[in-house]
């Protein structure tokens, strides 16, 4: 008996309902992959990627970090984005963020250590930029909400300003960027409406977002 015993258990009976309900199943994975979708969220266990959007294995290639992030200096992340942009050919790429996260609620308390402080940092960078609108919401979970939300709008525009994205644009790559939130206690995605399909759109998509979380004036 090992710690993993359970997993390799239920791994096996995974594998075999697989191979009985769709015909050639891993046969077909095993010789090529063909996503539509780039899934970048959150690594919060409670937000899987092909569950909750219902793809199987090999329908989404999946990113994940802490707050679902995309920082021009993380070569994972970029490479990813290049293997997903470049050699897969996605159409769609989907940051996903998740109410109630974790590493959100950590920048906003300040209460962590360590590299993982460094990286939330990007987290701190966004509430300062709009502190005025942060500052003036007294309840812990909706600043938390809205952080979540402006997060998902400023890593988009990350997304969209990226080397390999804004190449593909200029070949004329038919690719899509979208901003979702995630709500764990229902299991409902929500679009932010912040669709971007090519950079000359994308100022002006940014800021009718911004506009519409901060609930502002344009
Ligand atoms: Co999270």
């Amino acid at each position: 008996m090992t710690a993993l015993d359970k997993l390799f258990e239920n791994n096996k009976k995974w594998s075999s309902k697989m191979s009985q309900t769709h015909e050639g199943f891993f046969e077909k994975l095993a010789s090529q992959q063909k996503p539509e979708y780039l899934w970048i969220g959150c690594s919060d266990s409670r937000v899987p990627a092909n569950e909750l959007i219902g793809l199987l294995p090999g329908e989404v290639f999946v990113h994940r970090n802490v707050a679902n992030m995309v920082i021009h200096t993380d070569f994972n992340c970029l490479s990813v984005m290049q293997y997903a942009v470049e050699h897969l050919k996605v159409k769609h790429i989907i940051v996903c963020g998740h109410y109630g996260c974790g590493g959100v609620q950590a920048a906003i308390d300040n209460s962590t250590e360590g590299f993982i402080n460094n990286w939330l940092h990007h987290l701190r960078d966004i509430y300062n930029t709009h502190a005025d609108a942060f500052d003036a919401i007294i309840d812990p979970s909706e600043k938390n909400d809205m952080l979540c939300e402006m997060n998902v709008i400023e890593q988009v525009k990350n997304v969209c300003r990226s080397t390999v994205v804004k190449e593909a644009w200029k070949k004329g790559q038919d690719l899509t960027v979208h901003g979702l939130i995630y709500n764990i206690g229902n299991g409902l995605l929500q679009d932010l409406d912040i669709s971007v399909k090519c950079f000359q759109n994308l100022k002006s998509i940014i800021r009718k977002g911004v506009s519409r979380t901060l609930n502002v004036e344009e």
